[in-house]
């Protein structure tokens, strides 16, 4: 079954002939007398709904284990509870700022640490340490869409006996499956494309590990930050339209990264195998598409505050996925937990801004972008 195909079926058959599944939000389950026995007992640990939700998750995936979260940072918080006293964890110094301030704050008071390197894709050997657990991974890399090589670096880590940990959020399994390439286990904010009208908050968690899934059912069970049965529902449908949304999207992106190269009033823009030719031989190894953020610098002279206040479209918020066009600034909101030195390290400027592509006309977004460029100049 193809993913289009997968995002829709997954799921059928319902009671009384309905063609969407059912919401069951009750709290707690009557047990068999008896046995003490029943599929489900209580909401926290499961329940039907939310399991539903986790079968579609693992079915996109091809994967054997699905796990829904609150949020994406409640699906990252899981997936780096397997990490124990004494571990250390291997991240890029751009991951996301959410990620950043749970390794940098959080962590430590386990006993966990975390060490962030520049460059991800340059890994080797020296880099490992006999603590070094787990490597997480964001390819491609936010907001530089920078590439890094899921099968060399799974092959690397696997070999000094670390996890590797893949956040696919800008992907999805539409375009990348890192279990496929190596990875041990992929976290996404579903709160991203899986939801992708902006409305909704998630996170999930997919694994072929058997002794990981149940960490993770544990994590869910004892830290209890699971998703809701309506919210699983809303997910549950709003994945049935994920892979075309994201191909709409993407059309979008990859029109508008070819409009803004060829403009002189843009310096620089970046997506996804724009940074070498070997990350692009290397994305395209790995992914089936660059995917719908792009970020980009206005040439010098242009006013970055008057053409973000004249854009119509592209609100000026966080986030990405949705179906409407956002744009930011990741030095001064998604990033800015880095310090200055750090940001600069990681390639990101305090003049770059990141487009999240939605689904509106092609044609209104560059007439949008064009007619900000004129009001900067
Ligand atoms: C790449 C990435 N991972 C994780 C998260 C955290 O997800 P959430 O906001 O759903 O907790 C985000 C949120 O922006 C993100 O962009």
């Amino acid at each position: 079954m193809h993913i289009q195909t997968a995002a829709v079926h997954t799921l059928r058959d319902f009671e009384h002939g309905a063609v969407v599944p059912p919401v069951h939000l009750s709290s707690t389950f009557a047990l068999d007398c008896a046995s003490e026995g029943g599929d489900f007992a209580y909401q926290r640990g499961a329940n039907p709904t939310r399991a539903q939700l986790e079968t579609v998750l693992a079915a996109l995936e091809g994967a054997q284990h699905g796990f829904a979260f609150a949020s994406g940072m409640a699906a990252t918080a899981a997936a780096l509870s397997t990490l124990v006293v004494g571990d250390e964890v291997l991240l890029p110094a751009s991951v996301y700022g959410g990620t950043y301030r749970f390794v940098d704050l959080v962590l430590p008071g386990r006993g966990v640490t975390g060490r962030f390197v520049d460059d991800l894709g340059a890994l080797t050997d020296a880099d490992f340490t006999p603590s070094t657990r787990a490597v997480f991974i964001e390819t491609p890399a936010n907001p530089t869409l920078r590439i890094t090589d899921l099968r060399r670096i799974s092959e690397l880590a696997h070999r000094h006996g670390a996890l590797v940990i893949v956040d696919n959020t800008f992907m999805t399994p539409v375009l990348q499956k890192p279990l496929d390439l190596g990875a041990d286990v992929v976290v996404q904010s579903a709160t991203k494309y899986l939801a992708g009208h902006s409305d909704l908050l998630a996170g999930t968690i997919t694994t072929n590990d058997d002794a990981l899934a149940e960490a993770f059912a544990l994590a869910q069970k004892a830290q209890g930050g699971v998703l809701a049965p309506q919210d699983s529902f809303r997910l549950i449908q709003s994945i049935k339209t994920l892979p075309l949304r994201l191909e709409r999207q993407q059309e979008n992106a990859g029109a508008i990264v070819a409009h803004l190269r060829e403009r002189e009033d843009i310096a620089r823009v970046w997506y996804p195998g724009s940074y070498s030719e070997e990350e692009a031989r290397i994305h395209a190894s790995q992914a089936t598409g660059g995917g719908a953020v792009l970020s980009f610098e206005l040439a010098d002279g242009l006013d970055r505050v008057a053409f973000l206040e004249a854009l119509h479209y592209p609100a000026y918020a966080v986030s990405l996925g949705g179906v409407e066009s956002l744009i930011c600034r990741p030095a001064t909101m998604t990033h800015e937990a880095m310090t200055d030195e750090a940001r600069a390290n990681a390639g990101i400027s305090p003049e770059l801004l990141r487009l999240s592509v939605g689904i509106e006309n092609l044609q209104d977004l560059l007439d949008d972008l064009d007619q900000a460029l004129v009001a900067a100049r």
